[in-house]
């Protein structure tokens, strides 16, 4: 069975992203296996530049990391969300984006593939949502979630982006967003399928 895993990057538990995350997730589970990361309860450092990573292409730190990796290898689509904080990914999500470095190192250092030649082996969902309503908004998250997903051979299928939303549960107020979100998680699953064939 299709395996997705969902990771929650809000340090809020019932905020606007995660209660997008919950829909996708309900969603998927219509047609995967669904299991639910939530960042604020791990203990994950943030990259230490050790270059640890540089035998085996394997994070040489041991903390909770280590487990979500393995839940990432098997998984062929990962949805993630995170709110916008200065215009980048939150730091929770910042810390495992940045401990994937190790992953990095394993694709481009030690098995030399060529940029953009590699297959992408699962599909990707981001959702997020911020307070104000600027352009460029998502422009710094989007970048650094293109790179993140790259690293795990996933490519970004969909972006699920609100401006405009601040209080928790302001999200409640726009059930058209819930519903995109509800569609994508099924919608994943689909594209998972067609991408096996
Ligand atoms: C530390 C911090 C930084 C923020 N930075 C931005 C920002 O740069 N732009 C913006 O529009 N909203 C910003 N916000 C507002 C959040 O994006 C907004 O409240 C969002 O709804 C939070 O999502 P969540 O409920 O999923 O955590 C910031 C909020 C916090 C706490």
């Amino acid at each position: 069975m299709t395996k997705i895993i969902a990771v929650y990057g809000s340090p809020r538990r019932k905020g606007n992203t995660s209660l997008l995350l919950k829909k996708a997730v309900q969603g998927a589970r219509e047609g995967a296996e669904v299991e639910e990361v939530v960042l604020r309860d791990l203990q994950i450092s943030p990259c230490l530049e050790i270059y640890g990573c540089k035998e085996k292409g394997r994070c040489v730190i041991q903390d909770d990391f280590q487990g979500v990796l393995d839940r990432f290898e098997a998984s062929q689509g990962i949805m993630l969300a995170s709110p916008i904080f200065f215009y980048a990914v939150s730091a929770h999500t910042k810390m495992l984006i940045e401990r994937c470095q190790s992953l990095w190192v394993k694709k481009y250092w030690i098995e030399k593939i060529p940029y953009g030649e590699g297959k992408p082996k699962r599909k990707g969902l981001f959702i997020s949502v911020g307070a104000t309503k600027g352009k460029k908004l998502f422009d710094g998250a989007l970048l650094t979630v293109k790179y993140f997903f790259d690293v795990l051979d996933t490519e970004l299928w969909k972006a699920l982006l609100n401006r405009g939303l601040d209080f928790e549960g302001d999200v409640l107020k726009h059930p058209e967003y819930l519903e995109e979100a509800y569609i994508a998680g099924k919608e994943i699953c689909r594209e998972i399928e067609m991408m096996k064939q």
